[in-house]
C-alpha cells in the first residue's frame, strides 16, 4: 500500500463516462485530502479534511500541501514518425497554406517517406523518447495514431510501434488506425481505390492483428470526402473498431455531423464547425477532441468550445502531436489555450484533460479521475490552486508524477 497525504487540494472529475454541458465543470475538490493506493497500483480510497486510514505505511507519500490531479490523458498525436519538417515553417510564412504543401507532395506525403525509411527499431526508440518526454509534463496516458505508412507495410509497422510502446512506456497507449490520412502516390487521384484498398486489404490485417482500437479519417477538401470517409468508418465499426474522424479541420465538409450520424467516439479540431455539426455530436454524446496548439501553429481560428458545452456536447483537449501542424508534446499548454483562448474555466479545462479526454479514447473506466477503483494516476503540481496551473504558462509546472502507483519525479 502507498499512502500519498497532505494534499492541499485534490481536485477530480468524477465517474466513468463523459461530461457534458454544466457538468463539464463540476469537479470534486477535496480540501487537504490523502489518497490510499492498493498493491495493484489501484485507488484504494479518498480521504479529505486531514482524515486518514488507521494503520501505519510503510509507503508514504508527502505532497507538500500542493495541489493534486487525475494524470493528464492526451487523447490525439501522430507520434510515431521519421523526420521533422521544420522546412516548411518558412514556406508558410511566405503564404503557402498547409492544404498547399499537402497538394504539392510535401506535408504528409513528405512524413510518409521518412516512415517509410525508418526501421520498426528506429521508430521505436524515437517514440518512447517522445513518450518520455510528454510524461514528464504529467501525462500518464496517450492516444497514438498510425497515418505515416499509407501502405500495408508501413501502416503495420507503425501499428506494431504502438502496441509496444503499451509495454514499453510509462503511459497506456491507446492505438488508433489512420491509414485514410492522405492519399499516398500510388494512388494519386484514385482516393475511392485507395478507401477500397484499405477496406479489403489493409483493415482486415489490422484487425486480425488486433494491432488498433479505433479507426480514424482525415475528412477534409482534396483529402477524403464524407462518403468516403464513412464508407471506412462503418466498414471499420463492423470489424469492431469504434469511429474517430478528423473533421472540419480547415473546411467544413460535413465531418462533424458524419461524427453524430455514425455514433463516433469523438470527432477531432472542428475549428470550424458549424451549428448543424454541433447539434449532430451533441445528440450522439460524441466527444469533441479540440487541439488549440494545431490553431496556433495553423494560424487558424480556435475551435467553438463554449458553443459545443452550451450544447451538450463533451469536450476534451489534447496536443495533436505530429511534425506538421503542432510539434508540441506539452499538454499544458494546451490547457493554458483552452483556458485564454477557448475561454473555458479551469474546472471545464481539468476534466477536458482527464475524464472526457480518457472517454474519447475508451479508457474512462480505468483513467481520468482520482477514484476508488482507478488506476491511480496522479499528478503533483507546482502550485496549490487548479487557477495558477493555467495561467503559468510556458513552464513545466508537473513536480511527481504517479502511474499505477509508481512515483516518478518530473525534471
Ligand atoms: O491532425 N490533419 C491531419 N493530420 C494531422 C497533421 C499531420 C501532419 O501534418 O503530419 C493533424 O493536424
Ligand atoms: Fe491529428
Amino acid at each position: 500500500m502507498l499512502l500519498i497525504k497532505n494534499i492541499g487540494l485534490l481536485a477530480t472529475p468524477e465517474g466513468a463516462t463523459v461530461r457534458c454541458g454544466a457538468a463539464q465543470g463540476e469537479i470534486k475538490e477535496y480540501g487537504n485530502a490523502a489518497v490510499l493506493v492498493d498493491d495493484e497500483g489501484n485507488i484504494a480510497e479518498v480521504f479529505e479534511n486531514g482524515a486518514l486510514p488507521e494503520g501505519e505505511f510503510e509507503n508514504t507519500l508527502d505532497a507538500g500541501g500542493a495541489l493534486v490531479t487525475p494524470g493528464l490523458v492526451d487523447a490525439h498525436t501522430h507520434l510515431v514518425f521519421g523526420g521533422w519538417r521544420a522546412h516548411e515553417v518558412p514556406l508558410k510564412i511566405a503564404g503557402a497554406s498547409y492544404l498547399d504543401i499537402l497538394n504539392a507532395g510535401g506535408g504528409i506525403l513528405n512524413t510518409l517517406v521518412n516512415t517509410r525509411k525508418a526501421t520498426e527499431e528506429e521508430l521505436y526508440e524515437r517514440s518512447l523518447g517522445f513518450l518520455d518526454e510528454e510524461f514528464n509534463f504529467g501525462v500518464t496516458t496517450v492516444e497514438v495514431k498510425s497515418g505515416y505508412g499509407l501502405n500495408m507495410e508501413t501502416e503495420l509497422k507503425q501499428l506494431r510501434v504502438i502496441r509496444r510502446l503499451n509495454d514499453g512506456a510509462k503511459q497506456d497507449v491507446v492505438s488508433t488506425f489512420l491509414g485514410a490520412h492522405a492519399i499516398p502516390d500510388e494512388f494519386k487521384g484514385r482516393a475511392d481505390d485507395y478507401i477500397d484498398y484499405l477496406i479489403d486489404e489493409v483493415l482486415p490485417t489490422v484487425c486480425e492483428e488486433k494491432l488498433a482500437d479505433f479507426c480514424d479519417v482525415f475528412t477534409e477538401s482534396s483529402v477524403f470526402n464524407v462518403e468516403q470517409s464513412r464508407k471506412i468508418l462503418l466498414a471499420a465499426q463492423k470489424m469492431g473498431l469504434p469511429s474517430k474522424i478528423h473533421a472540419d479541420e480547415i473546411d467544413p465538409l460535413g465531418g462533424s455531423e458524419l461524427a453524430g450520424e455514425i455514433g463516433a467516439v469523438s470527432a477531432e479540431h472542428l475549428i470550424a464547425t458549424k451549428d448543424s455539426g454541433i447539434a449532430a455530436m451533441a445528440k450522439s454524446k460524441t466527444v469533441a477532441c479540440l487541439l488549440p496548439q494545431t490553431s496556433l501553429y495553423l494560424g487558424k481560428p480556435f475551435a467553438r468550445a463554449r458553443d459545443m458545452i452550451t450544447a451538450g456536447v463533451p469536450v476534451a483537449i489534447a496536443t495533436d502531436f505530429n511534425p506538421g501542424s503542432c510539434p508540441s508534446l506539452n499538454l499544458q499548454l494546451s490547457m493554458n489555450l483552452g483556458y485564454l483562448r477557448y475561454r473555458l474555466y479551469p474546472a471545464e479545462v481539468l476534466t477536458a484533460v482527464t475524464l472526457n479526454a480518457a472517454c474519447a479514447i475508451g479508457m474512462g473506466e480505468k483513467v481520468g479521475s482520482v477514484e476508488p477503483g482507478k488506476q491511480a494516476d496522479l499528478v503533483i503540481w507546482n502550485t496549490d490552486e487548479l487557477p495558477m496551473l493555467l495561467y503559468r504558462m510556458g513552464s513545466n509546472q508537473a513536480k511527481i508524477i504517479i502511474k499505477k502507483g509508481k512515483i516518478y519525479e518530473a525534471h
